[in-house]
């Protein structure tokens, strides 16, 4: 079943069922372009074989980034490294696909003091948000211009698709929660004013890509917070979709508050039947899958050939998205679709900083986002050592991984200040 090639709404075909979900690379040079890293890590994953590579998150909007280190696309002064990038994937026999985004109030302080969001709701995380400006009328416009812009570049300079993030509390997710987005105008207030925003991108993109790209939009099911977007909403916006032409919906949940899809249990915690479940959002994934025209991707969590087959069979989904698993394997998917490989490796359950208060299910709050940053860093290394063509370091500690992330951070982030 993952062997089986799946043609998409907009006639575009995929060859097999696995895709590799988006991972913010942190590699673009110090003017917010691809580099030679992107290709090498990128063309060592197209050789494994996925149908689809999504990038991570590239930037619409200079002045507003995720991370410093992302690439951004508003002009054609990025097509030749895009391009070269996008070449590098399809001489190795897979599509690459640009996750284009906008961070709203997930903008770290040392991108912007002051981010931009649907409403002045900061983000409170070890300090590293500032408080946001609501976007204006003029502001929301802007967004939307950016988004179909930074499509039609990325069309441009060859890249096979593009995924509309709007998902994991960045700004189109931001529009769509009622605990982040306050207004009172027509972005705000009811669900269908929340998630105009979303609609109107989708809209603006598939005007200026044509009908025959494919666009993907990556979802919450659920946001998990209190007063955040439910899966009933979620249910409802497919719903709106439906109509909107979108080829592919990647369907995830949680936000920065609550780092669902990175969920780490630590060891001796683990019970069977949390690893029996396996992909986190499948449950709510059949909500979704009950109402959707387009075809759906489930990602989080699958580590199992099994538990792929029995999520694609049951019809639950129609593509498997993973990601943390192409960290320390990347070139899986050739022995997983031949069958030889039945199983991935579970790295994120020993990767905390210390166990009970001092580990992720901490009761300090402060705590429980340190060791997601730690999660995080020990990944961006393992990606860091993929791009400079060596092997996966499994071995390297979650702290030693933290100090560097928050040092590479802080160190790109002055660098492009400086340029
Ligand atoms: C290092 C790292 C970076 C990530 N960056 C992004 C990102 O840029 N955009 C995004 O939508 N999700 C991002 N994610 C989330 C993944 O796409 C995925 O939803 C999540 O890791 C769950 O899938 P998995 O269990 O297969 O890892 C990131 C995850 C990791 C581990």
């Amino acid at each position: 079943m993952i062997e089986q090639p799946l043609t998409l709404p907009c006639g575009h075909q995929v060859a097999n069922r696995l895709c590799k979900a988006a991972m913010t690379e942190g590699m673009a040079d110090a003017y917010d372009n691809p580099t030679v890293l992107h290709q090498r890590l990128y063309a060592a994953w197209a050789r494994g074989g996925a149908a689809i590579l999504t990038t991570g998150n590239i930037m619409i909007d200079r002045r507003y980034l995720e991370r410093a280190g992302n690439v951004v696309v508003e002009d054609d002064s990025v097509l030749p490294t895009l391009s070269a990038w996008a070449q590098a994937v399809r001489a190795n026999g897979s599509q690459l696909w640009a996750q284009i985004s906008h961070p709203g109030r997930q903008c770290p302080r040392m991108v912007s003091l002051t981010p931009l969001a649907p409403s002045e709701v900061q983000l409170d995380i070890l300090g590293n948000f500032g408080k946001p400006r609501a976007a204006t009328e003029a502001d929301i416009e802007d967004i939307i211009l950016r988004f179909a812009n930074a499509a039609a570049l990325v069309q441009k300079a060859g890249l096979d698709g593009v995924q509309l993030h709007a998902a994991h509390g960045y700004l189109l997710s931001q529009f769509l929660s009622g605990r982040t987005n306050l207004r009172q105008d027509q972005w705000g207030g009811t669900l269908a004013n929340r998630a105009r925003l979303l609609l109107a991108v989708v809209a603006a993109v598939r005007a200026r890509v044509g009908p025959a790209y494919p666009i993907s939009v990556k979802l919450n099911s659920s946001d998990f917070v209190k007063g955040g977007f439910t899966l009933e909403e979620s249910v409802q916006v497919v719903q709106w979709l439906n109509e909107a032409g979108v080829d592919l919906l990647e369907v995830s949940g949680g936000t920065y508050e609550q780092v669902e899809f990175f969920k780490q249990i630590p060891d001796g915690e683990i019970r069977d039947s949390t690893r029996e479940r396996e992909a986190m959002f499948l449950e709510y994934a059949k909500s979704i899958k009950a109402v959707a025209r387009m075809p759906i991707m489930v990602t989080g969590g699958f580590r199992t050939l099994a538990g792929m087959e029995a999520a694609l069979t049951g019809q639950h989904t129609d593509m498997i998205g993973l990601a943390r698993p192409f960290c320390l394997d990347p070139d899986f998917p050739v022995r997983m679709i031949s069958g030889q490989l039945k199983a991935l490796p579970v790295a994120e359950d020993n990767l905390y900083l210390g166990r009970g208060y001092w580990g992720p299910n901490s009761s300090s709050a402060y705590l429980r986002s340190l060791n997601n940053f730690a999660q995080a860093g020990w990944y961006y290394h393992q990606l860091d050592c993929l791009a400079a063509g060596r092997s996966p370091d499994p071995a390297a500690s979650p702290l030693g991984a933290l100090l560097s992330h928050l040092f590479m951070d802080s160190y790109k982030s002055l660098r492009r200040k400086f340029v």
